[in-house]
C-alpha cells in the first residue's frame, strides 16, 4: 500500500428486508423538523412512502415535502429545495431514492445556509464548507443500488445552462448520518435503471483499480468486488425477484464507492468524466454513460499499463493466461468486460444514448481531464474517445 490516509465513515447502514423497521430510531436524534426529499413518484407506486411516513409519524416528525428530483439533478432545482428548507428552517433532511435524490439532499444539506452561488462555489470552484458553515444532516432510504452515494459524500449536479454536469465529493460532515438499504426497495426499478446501476457500481470499481503499479489490499478487495457483482448481475438480469442477487448488488454498490477501496490508491475517474459531460449533453442515464464509452477508453489505455489489465483479465474473468503476452490478456480483459456489458444489456456506443457527432466538439470542452489514471488524456485523445463511442 502506498499513500498515507486518514480513515472514517460516518454512515450508519441498517441492511436487510426489515431494514425500515430501524427508521423511526434512526430518526429520534435528530430535530422536529424533518424536509422529506424523493423524486419522480416511484415510491408512492411502491409502498416505500407509506413504510417511510409511517416511521416519521412513528419518531413524531413534524414533515415537509419536496418532491420532483429528477434523475440528474440541476442547479434550478437545488435552489428550489435549499429556499424551501431556509423558509421552513429544517432540521434535517431525509433523502427517499437512489443517487439523484440522495446527492440533490446532499445539495440542499451545504447550499441552503450558504451566503453566496452555491454552485459556482462548492461545484464549479470544487471549495469546501467552512468549518463553521451550517450544514443541515440528512439520513437516506435507499431505492437504486448503483451510486454508493447513500455511504459517501459524491454530490453530482448538472447545470443545463452551463451544458456543464460536475461532482463534488464532500467529506464526512455531509454524509449521510443513516442509510437504511433494503433490497426488496429495488424490486420494482425497471430493467434499464437495474442494469444502469449494474453498471455504474462495477465501473466506480473499475476507476479505482486502474491506477497506481504497487501491491495493495485494496486491489484484492476491488477483485473480489467485481467478481461478486459480475455474478450477481447474471442472475438479477433474468430473475429481477432473486432477493440474494438483489441484495449482493446492493451491498456491493455500496462498498464500491464507500471511501474503502481507494485509500492509498491515486484512482482514475475518466469513464465519469466523459459519462459527466457526456449527460451535461444527452441527459442520458449516468450508468449508460459510462458503459457507452468504456470500450474506447479502456482499449486506449490499456497499453500503459498492460500488466493491470492482464490481472484483470485473469483475476476478475478467469480468462486463461498461459501462453499469452500480457497485452493479448488485457485485451481480452475487455472482450470479457464487453461480453458482459452486453449480456446485462447496458449501452456500448454513445450513439445509442442520444450523442450525435455534432456534439463530440462541446462534449469534449465540458470533459475535465483529470491526471490520476494511468495516461492524462489530450483533448484531442478525450475527442478521438468519443469519436470511437459513437
Ligand atoms: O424519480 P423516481 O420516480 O424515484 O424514479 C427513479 C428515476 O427515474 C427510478 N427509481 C429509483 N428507484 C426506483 C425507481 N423506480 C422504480 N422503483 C425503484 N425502487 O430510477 C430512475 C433513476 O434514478 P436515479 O436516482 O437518477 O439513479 P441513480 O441511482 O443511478 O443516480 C444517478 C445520479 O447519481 C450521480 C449520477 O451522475 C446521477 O446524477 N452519481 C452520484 C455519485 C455519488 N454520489 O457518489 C457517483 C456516481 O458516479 C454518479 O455520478
Ligand atoms: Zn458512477
Amino acid at each position: 500500500m502506498l499513500g498515507n490516509f486518514k480513515y472514517s465513515n460516518p454512515t450508519t447502514l441498517y441492511f436487510g428486508d426489515k431494514a425500515q423497521s430501524h427508521l423511526a430510531e434512526a430518526l429520534r436524534p435528530f430535530g422536529k423538523k424533518v424536509m422529506l426529499i424523493y423524486g419522480g413518484g416511484s415510491i408512492k407506486r411502491n409502498g416505500v412512502y407509506d413504510d417511510v411516513m409511517a416511521a416519521l409519524k412513528e419518531a413524531d416528525k413534524e414533515v415537509v415535502e419536496l418532491s420532483g428530483v429528477m434523475p440528474n439533478p440541476t442547479v434550478v432545482k437545488m435552489e428550489e429545495g435549499a429556499q424551501l428548507a431556509r423558509r421552513h428552517n429544517v432540521d434535517f433532511i431525509l433523502a427517499v431514492g437512489g443517487g439523484s435524490t440522495i446527492d440533490y439532499a446532499k445539495a440542499v444539506s451545504v447550499a441552503t445556509w450558504y451566503d453566496g452561488d452555491a454552485w459556482q462555489h462548492f461545484w464549479v470552484e470544487q471549495a469546501n464548507p467552512a468549518p463553521d458553515a451550517r450544514i443541515i444532516p440528512l439520513g437516506a432510504v435507499l431505492t437504486m443500488a448503483g451510486t454508493g452515494s447513500e455511504m459517501n459524500g459524491g454530490s453530482v449536479i448538472t447545470n443545463h445552462a452551463a451544458n456543464l454536469k460536475i461532482g463534488k465529493v464532500f467529506g464526512t460532515e455531509v454524509m449521510p448520518k443513516f442509510a437504511v438499504l433494503n433490497p426488496r426497495y429495488t424490486f420494482s426499478l425497471p430493467h434499464r435503471q437495474l442494469v444502469a446501476g449494474i453498471y455504474d457500481m462495477f465501473n466506480h470499481i473499475m476507476e479505482q483499480y486502474f491506477s497506481g503499479h504497487d501491491d495493495s489490499t485494496s486491489d484484492y478487495l476491488a477483485e473480489g468486488l467485481m467478481r461478486s457483482i459480475v455474478a450477481s448481475s447474471l442472475v438479477a438480469v433474468k430473475d429481477p425477484a432473486n432477493y440474494e442477487a438483489r441484495s449482493n448488488l446492493m451491498w456491493a454498490a455500496t462498498w464500491a464507492l464507500n471511501t474503502l477501496i481507494s485509500q492509498g490508491k491515486r484512482e482514475d475517474w475518466m469513464v465519469h468524466m466523459l459519462g459527466h459531460a457526456i449527460g451535461a449533453y444527452t441527459d442520458a442515464t449516468h450508468g449508460m454513460t459510462l458503459s457507452a464509452v468504456s470500450e474506447a477508453y479502456y482499449r486506449y489505455v490499456m497499453q500503459f499499463c498492460p500488466a493491470k489489465f492482464a490481472r484483470f483479465a485473469k483475476v476478475v474473468w478467469d480468462i486463461p493466461a498461459e501462453g499469452k503476452s500480457e497485452e493479448q490478456l488485457a485485451s481480452e480483459g475487455i472482450d470479457a468486460l464487453m461480453d458482459w456489458i452486453r449480456t446485462i444489456g447496458a449501452a456500448t456506443r454513445i450513439s445509442q444514448i442520444g450523442a450525435t457527432p455534432e456534439m463530440i466538439e462541446g462534449i469534449a470542452d465540458a470533459t475535465i481531464i483529470l491526471d490520476s489514471g494511468y495516461k492524462k488524456l489530450t483533448r484531442a485523445e478525450v475527442v478521438d474517445i468519443l469519436r470511437n463511442s459513437l
